[in-house]
């Protein structure tokens, strides 16, 4: 298997940890995030990276038990760079002071002046004299450990960014993760650099090596994955396909919900195209009788997750000998967060996801994206050969169409519902602005509305186009079509589709809305 050189990034509670890994998978750099409290002195000789970076984190290091690296870090002889947090913490390790408050806390857009010194780290900065930075301290460090010189300042922090060029140690007050610190990505290039990082993460390298640990883990039994349709449960078929063959079954629970054709579409990619052993149950009978009539949006979606998880156990008990679970598990859901404020959050919405399978299946899990964000996630589907039809699609929720179709779901509405979004995907492609956009969809609203088509009365359906750009979908914002895209849009859909007679355009942002509209 490929040895990759690789980074870790110890995390002492940052909201922004995982732009540091983002930041470097970029530039092709394998890294991993762990929590502080599980990098004792014997993961780090296990684990051997090349570099650390230390996170961000909420504590004080002024605090008694406040997180701290283990000893050996300092002591491997690799590169370290500490950013915030982790430059305290670094500087309070090394023999420095780090004070709290003194009215020299720092939250947001701020400027760094350069000191009259060169530093390879900083290639590429200070061409305009300062740069801007995005700072959240409250404590700063108030003398220097022994070794460290100062490169750069800002008004709260007159430390802003330090090193030790002999120890190849770098400590920076500011997050240069962020997007608000416009060359932030440039100090991680220089750093990966000084430390001999080469780039040898690459999506076919992966390939290669997710494909030796598959075959190695499972061996000669058989493994069932679920299949939704989706990006990440398709590629992860693909790829446990071509590791292992027909020692790979795949159950696609058809509940009926799915989009215009989309069901027959799964079908064929993965049965005819792959030769992938398919169950395609089709249980739409079953899910949208159950369904007739519930319109509570948390009631629908539970049905829709227990029969989901009857169907799939029914049908994976079939398959002989099967010991081994495939799901499309990321990296984001993996990382282990460092929690500091405790406490539930409020529940919007039961997500179900084809994810949320019982335990009690008694199966071993196989989670070949693990180790990746949704985007290497395209990009490994493109390496495996997946059509771009399927790698660009936008997120299409567990519970399909259901949560589109608000109050009473009955056959007639989902049938009216299928049409008039095909016509306005259809719309969006044609006009190329489907990538432009994060998510796409049509909702049929339970009124009926007073239309007149050619000299006769209509009183059909109106339904809502929602169109909406967003990097994660925790937030969102209403995609801005022109006049001219939505009038012909809503001609289309009324002309095109018989039982609608009225199109409106969603406008509302996230929050205070929802992306979907249950
Ligand atoms: P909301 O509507 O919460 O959606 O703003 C955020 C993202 O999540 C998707 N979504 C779901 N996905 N099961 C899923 O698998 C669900 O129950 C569900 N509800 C919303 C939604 O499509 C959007 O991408």
């Amino acid at each position: 298997m490929t040895q990759h050189q690789r980074l870790l990034i110890i995390d002492f509670g940052s909201q922004v940890t995982q732009l540091i890994a983002r930041r470097l998978r970029e530039l092709k750099i394998y890294c991993e995030i762990h929590p502080y409290q599980n990098v004792t002195d014997a993961f780090l000789a296990d684990f051997a990276p090349q570099a650390i970076i230390f996170s961000g984190g909420p504590d004080s290091v002024t605090r008694e038990g406040s997180p701290r690296p283990p000893a050996s870090a300092f002591t491997l002889g690799v590169p370290i760079l500490g950013i915030c947090y982790g430059q305290q913490v670094m500087m309070q390790e090394l023999g420095g002071l780090v004070e709290s408050g003194h009215g020299t806390a720092e939250f947001g857009r701020a400027f760094v002046t350069p000191a009259d010194k060169k530093l390879p780290l900083l290639e590429g900065w200070f061409s305009e004299g300062t740069e801007q930075v995005w700072m959240s301290h409250g404590d700063h460090v108030s003398r220097l450990a022994p070794g460290f010189e100062v490169y750069g300042t800002s008004p709260g922090a007159p430390f802003a960014i330090t090193a030790d060029v002999n120890r190849n140690f770098y400590a920076v007050q500011f997050h240069p993760e962020v997007h608000h610190t416009p060359r932030g990505a440039k100090l991680y290039e220089n750093f990966v650099r000084l430390a001999g990082f080469t780039g040898d993460w690459t999506m076919a390298s992966y390939k290669d090596d997710a494909i030796a640990k598959i075959r190695a883990q499972v061996g000669d039994k058989q493994v069932i994955c679920g299949l939704s349709g989706g990006v990440d449960s398709s590629v992860a078929a693909v790829l446990i396909h071509e590791a292992i063959g027909d020692q790979l079954t795949c159950v696609f629970v058809d509940h009926g919900l799915m989009r215009l054709n989309e069901a027959d579409e799964v079908v064929t990619m993965f049965r005819d195209h792959y030769n992938i052993p398919l169950i395609h149950a089709d249980e739409a009978d079953l899910f949208i009788g159950a369904l007739e009539g519930v319109s509570d949006p948390e009631v629908k979606r539970k049905t829709i997750g227990k029969l989901f998880i009857d169907v799939f156990q029914r049908e994976a008990n079939k398959i002989e000998g099967a010991e081994f679970l495939a799901q499309g598990t990321l990296y984001p859901d993996v990382i282990e967060s460092v929690s500091f404020s405790g406490g539930p959050s409020v529940t919007i919405k039961s997500h179900h996801n084809v994810g949320g399978l019982p335990e009690k299946m008694g199966l071993k899990l196989v989670e070949p994206l693990r180790e990746l964000f949704k985007d290497e996630v395209r990009a490994l589907g493109r390496e495996l050969g997946l059509p771009e039809s399927f790698i660009g699609r936008h997120p299409f929720p567990g519970p399909g169409l259901a949560i589109r179709c608000p109050g009473e779901i009955t056959r007639e509405k989902l049938e009216i519902l299928r049409k008039a979004d095909a016509v306005y995907i259809d719309q969006i492609r044609k006009h190329g602005l489907y990538d432009e956009i994060w998510q796409a969809f049509v909702a049929i609203l339970p009124v009926r509305t007073v239309g007149v088509m050619g000299d006769g009365r209509t009183y059909d359906y109106a339904c809502a186009l929602r169109a909406v750009t967003s990097v994660d979908g925790m937030t969102a914002d209403y995609y801005p079509f022109s006049h001219d895209f939505l009038g012909e849009t809503a001609t289309r859909i009324i002309n095109e589709v018989k039982g609608i007679n009225r199109v409106t355009y969603d406008i509302t942002s996230k929050p205070p809305g929802t992306i979907e509209w249950e």
